[in-house]
């Protein structure tokens, strides 16, 4: 069968702006999309550019756009592709520079893994000798949910909704490299605190949208979200609830648990806080809510069935008591 490849080209030295070139390819059964590439650059166009290593799903360097997702090259078939959309189209990563053709520039993805820390914290010298026994892990102590199994491929960078409008935003890879190091019983209870204090700050936690993309494009099932989740848990448990992604989330439980519902003219008080100058940026917001009839009574009555809705929260405090974590 021959097929048409659609690949976005850009040549730093020539070109003005990205631009589509379709190469034709006889494709042999069981091709994947990186063989595909790899035969046009040899037997077509050897200017084109892409970076690989393995070319089994292990280095992470094939990651790019394919068919308006991203993926490893290295791993997609080029006749499921076509069968599923009738076209290959092939672009670099999303959210990242491009330095020519399929390859990106990675260095703020780099900038970003460095910037959580990902190593244990140093123990100072006079508690390694106490601390001697514990610096193994033995099984079942430590619950790393997979997102050890990273290979950096930047899938999830590029297909992150944050970071597409704001760059500074840590981002799924980086935050679920640093839930990695929390869940870490081998690290003083003080260091995971300091981490915590870093990840609650503007462009951490707390900027994610949970649109849920990081965990669909990630190849090796990582799940960036859920190790958002968790440092979000860990950081609330920790009593660092200042952030204004903290105060939302407390102050919206708070509500429901108290009165089995949301109360939005109660939500401005808990997100504010009687802080003055936060009280007086939401005015114009309840202004407007009480303009389209939005705003409850705030002195409503507890729902019927209270209890059950106070009994669920209690479960849920005990259930996400995660083993084997020590919350600092
Ligand atoms: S869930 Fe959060 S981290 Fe993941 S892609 Fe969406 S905004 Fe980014
Ligand atoms: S979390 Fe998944 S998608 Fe993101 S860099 Fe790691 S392996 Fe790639
Ligand atoms: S070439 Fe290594 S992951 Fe694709």
């Amino acid at each position: 069968m021959r097929l048409t490849f659609a690949i976005t080209r850009w040549n730093p030295e020539t070109d003005t702006h990205l631009h589509e070139e379709d190469y034709r390819l006889e494709v042999s059964r069981g091709m994947t999309v990186l063989d595909a590439l790899i035969r046009i650059k040899n037997e077509q166009d050897g200017t084109l550019s892409l970076r690989y290593s393995c070319r089994s799903a292990i280095c992470g360097s094939c990651a790019m756009e394919i068919n308006g997702t991203e993926k490893l090259a290295c791993r997609t078939s080029v006749r499921k592709e076509w069968e599923r959309h009738g076209q290959i189209a092939v672009a670099p990563l999303r959210n990242l520079p491009v330095i020519k053709d399929l390859v990106v520039d990675m260095s703020s993805f780099w900038g970003k893994i460095r910037g959580v820390t990902p190593w244990l914290s140093t123990i100072p010298r006079a508690e390694i000798e106490q601390a001697a026994g514990q610096l193994t892990l033995s099984p079942g102590s430590y619950q790393f949910h997979n997102v050890d199994a990273c290979i950096m491929c930047g899938a999830c960078v590029a297909a992150c909704t944050t970071h597409e409008v704001s760059e500074g935003f840590l981002g799924p890879a980086a935050l679920a490299k640093a839930d990695r190091f929390l869940a870490d019983p081998r690290e003083p209870v003080a260091s995971k605190r300091m981490r915590l204090t870093e990840l609650e700050k503007d462009n951490g936690i707390w900027d994610c949208v949970r649109c849920n993309f990081c965990v669909q494009v990630c190849p090796k099932d990582v799940g960036p979200l859920e190790a958002i989740i968790r440092l979000r848990r860990a950081t609330i448990g920790a009593g660092l609830v200042s952030s204004g992604g903290a105060r939302h989330v407390t102050g919206f439980a708070d509500i429901v648990e108290r009165e089995g519902r949301l109360n939005e003219a109660l939500m401005p008080l808990k997100i504010a806080r009687f802080n003055l100058r936060r009280m007086l940026s939401v005015i114009p917001l309840g202004i407007k809510m009480f303009v389209k009839g939005k705003i409850p009574n705030p002195f409503a009555r507890p729902i019927p069935g209270i209890g059950q809705v106070r009994a669920i929260f209690n479960a849920l405090r005990d259930a996400t008591r995660v083993p084997g974590r020590t919350h600092p």
